[in-house]
């Protein structure tokens, strides 16, 4: 396909209704086979996800204006999205995007980069297959995002797979290895071990030769946990784990937390820290309130950190973004790590996707496709 940029009279159509605007557009030309004139595509709208604050069935697609990238911003084709639980939030109206962040839901995305914005290193390419952390926009046909945030995609994955890398790979590396200073010597609990975040952090904390110990509401997702390498799994569901983590550490019991749940574990997690434990504190799905005795984390030294990413400076999402693709990339090309796929749903089921996280059901990621065009790249879906 050809682009070429011209200057387009076209209809943008946002969430508060359709407006006649002029504004700089690019054209699209499909490629001739042989010399006939080419067929002219004029873009100005896209379908992106929508919804009114409430239940997952408030969920719908939209056609919205294309965003425009600004400075030291790419414009991503997107072909392939995913939905975390950030997204389930935003949709229930408790979770508000950062001011600068589209309002779109979607805070990842794999695609092909299709204009890029002033200030751009000359490494950006038209054409470059990325994937991408976002701040929001990314369940939508495009997205713009800054150049520091796109990251090539591991040869040999699929735009799908790849979908399904950003957000929760980049949050297990980052409380894994920026916040919770991971050591090879570590003996690490990862709760919601069959989560997207815990099958990327048993993945990453085996790689690095330490030891996982996960907890999750089935055996099928303990089990799946141990099959990327976790030692021992534990049902949360099946009382106190404690003694079983104890009993498992030989008495010792872990040096880091990587904790989703926080309230209703706390007590466990308190007592089966080591002595200079680190503990980190990344989502409240078991509640963000507790009334505890805080005297045995002080006497043990116990570092509570708690963590987000969305909210970080783009400076801090560029080192991340280098050091995390520095280490991956090529243990995605060999196959070491991989990228979990629970479900693929289209775009126009995104309700059903959101649904779908709600049960609690899901191991990995549950991906939306967003493009079928054979332009697009079908074979790499
Ligand atoms: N701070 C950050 O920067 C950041 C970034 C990304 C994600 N997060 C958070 O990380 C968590 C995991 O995200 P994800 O995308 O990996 O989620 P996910 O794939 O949807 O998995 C979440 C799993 O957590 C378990 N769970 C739910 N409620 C629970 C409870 N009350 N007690 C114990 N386990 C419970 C469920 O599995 P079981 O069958 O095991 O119960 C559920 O399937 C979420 O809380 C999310 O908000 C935070």
């Amino acid at each position: 396909m050809w682009i070429i940029s011209g200057f387009a009279i076209l209809l943008a159509s946002g969430f508060g209704g359709v407006e006649a605007t002029q504004q700089s557009q690019d054209i699209e030309v499909e490629a001739p086979e042989v010399t006939p004139a080419p067929e002219i595509t004029i873009m100005s709208t896209m379908k992106a996800a929508a919804f009114s604050p409430g239940g997952a069935e408030n969920l719908y697609t939209s056609d919205v204006a294309i965003p425009e990238p600004g400075d030291y911003e790419v414009r991503i084709r997107v072909l392939a999205s995913a939905i975390n639980r950030a997204d389930t939030l935003q949709r229930k109206g408790l979770y508000n995007p950062p001011p600068d962040a589209s309002p779109i839901l979607g805070l990842e995305a794999a695609g092909i980069v299709d204009k890029i914005g002033p200030g751009c290193p000359d490494s950006v390419l038209v054409g470059q297959k990325v994937m991408a952390l976002l701040a929001g926009g990314g369940n939508a046909e495009y997205v713009t995002c800054r150049y520091e945030q796109i990251m090539p995609i591991p040869k040999g994955l699929s735009m799908i797979q790849a979908a399904a890398i950003p957000e929760v790979w980049l949050t297990a590396f980052q409380l894994l290895y920026f916040v919770g200073k991971l050591r090879k010597e570590d003996t690490v609990l990862i709760h919601a071990g069959g989560s997207g975040v815990g099958t990327a952090a048993v993945q990453l904390v085996t790689q690095a030769g330490a030891t996982a110990i996960v907890t999750a509401g089935s055996q099928k997702k303990i089990d799946f946990a141990k099959s990327l390498g976790a030692k021992h799994g534990f049902n949360y569901k099946e009382g106190s784990f404690k003694d079983k983590v104890l009993q498992a550490t030989d008495g010792k019991g872990v040096d880091l937390i990587l904790d989703c749940v926080f309230g209703s574990m706390y007590d466990d997690d308190a007592q089966l820290i080591k002595l200079d434990g680190r503990w980190v504190v990344y989502g409240f799905l078991g509640g963000s309130q507790k009334e505890a005795n805080f005297n045995m984390l002080l006497r043990k030294r116990v570092q509570l950190l708690f963590s987000n990413l969305r909210f970080r400076s783009v400076e801090y999402k560029k080192q991340l973004v280098q050091e995390f693709s520095n280490l991956s990339t090529p243990l995605f090309e060999s196959g070491a790590f991989k990228p979990i796929v629970d479900t693929v749903l289209p775009l126009s089921e995104i309700s059903q996707a959101h649904k779908l996280m709600e049960s609690n059901t899901n191991m990995g990621k549950i991906v939306l496709k967003v493009s079928d065009e054979t332009s697009a790249g079908k074979d790499e879906l």
